[in-house]
């Protein structure tokens, strides 16, 4: 049966809405590895926080039921809290070695964490964004969402053209990630890649899970352009795919239709023209 593959480089918007937030965890976890599957050498973006720890739980596993190799893939991280090390358990450094680098063959030297303890942050910044260059550009960029609206510590206002910088954390992500820290003072500013840097990935994938969610990510998608959302920068993008639950999308106007456009890809992906009214 003839196979009709959409065309890499097409506008692509996709948004897939599943059952459970488990689903939508495993779904983005599948789209990682065909990638790394596909591109044993490609370069991943790699997000922390709540959401995207299952994905990496399942990576793992693929790695060690299915000898998913990440021998010659490189990642770069969204970010990291100014003044922490990658030994204290809050650093992003940290939780991405215990999430994932610790239990998958991944080349130590090719896993690149903005350094929160970087005194030259401007330097530093530029000398990441080279980087990213000089390995090719990211493949792959995995987001998660702020209740804000943020794409990695890109609070709102900040520049959709924006760079690797230093940056202030808003009230809103101090208040959502304060628990973590135990009481302990929480770090007010970050190095994070910028809108920009996000918008030259190859592919963009979007995870948002929980009802937290559903009104950021309905303004991301269904809202305008702008820089209080900074995640609405990627409807500018030319290959976005979102992967939400039923709660984290309960607010998405359109839903009925992102459904209907799902079933007609996977229709024309797996080659069933018929059911399209193609070739009848
Ligand atoms: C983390 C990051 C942030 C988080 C966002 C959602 O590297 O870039 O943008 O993705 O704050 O965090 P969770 O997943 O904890 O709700």
């Amino acid at each position: 049966m003839k196979r009709v593959l959409l065309v890499k480089g097409d506008l692509l918007l996709r948004v897939i809405v599943e059952k459970s937030a488990e689903l939508a965890e495993l779904r983005a976890a599948s789209i990682v590895a065909d990638l790394v599957r596909r591109n044993p050498q490609a370069t991943l973006g790699l997000a922390t926080g709540r959401t995207p720890t299952n994905v990496y739980r399942e990576l793992v596993r693929m790695h060690c039921d299915s000898d998913l190799d990440f021998s010659q893939i490189t990642t770069f991280n969204l970010d990291e809290y100014v003044g922490l090390g990658p030994k204290h358990p809050q650093s992003f450094r940290y939780f991405m070695q215990e999430h994932l680098f610790d239990h998958i063959n991944i080349d130590a030297a090719k896993t690149f964490v903005p350094d929160g303890r970087a005194l030259d942050f401007e330097s530093h910044c530029r000398q990441y964004e080279q980087r990213i260059v000089d390995a090719g550009g990211i493949d792959l960029q995995f987001l998660g969402i702020g209740v804000d609206g943020h794409i990695a510590f890109n609070e709102p206002g900040s520049s959709l053209g924006s760079r690797t910088r230093l940056k202030t954390l808003s009230s809103e992500t101090i208040g959502q990630n304060a628990k973590y820290f135990n009481g302990e003072p929480m770090p007010r500013l970050a190095l994070t890649m910028g809108v920009g840097t996000i918008l030259e990935s190859q592919i963009c994938l979007l995870l948002a899970t929980g009802s937290h969610k559903a009104s950021a990510i309905r303004s991301m998608i269904e809202g305008p352009v702008t820089a209080q959302i900074t995640a609405s920068a990627l409807q500018l993008h030319r290959e976005v795919i979102v992967i939400v639950d039923e709660k984290a999308g309960g607010w998405l106007e359109r839903r009925d239709y992102y459904s209907e456009v799902e079933e007609c890809t996977q229709l024309l992906e797996s080659g069933q023209l018929r059911a399209l009214g193609i070739g009848n």
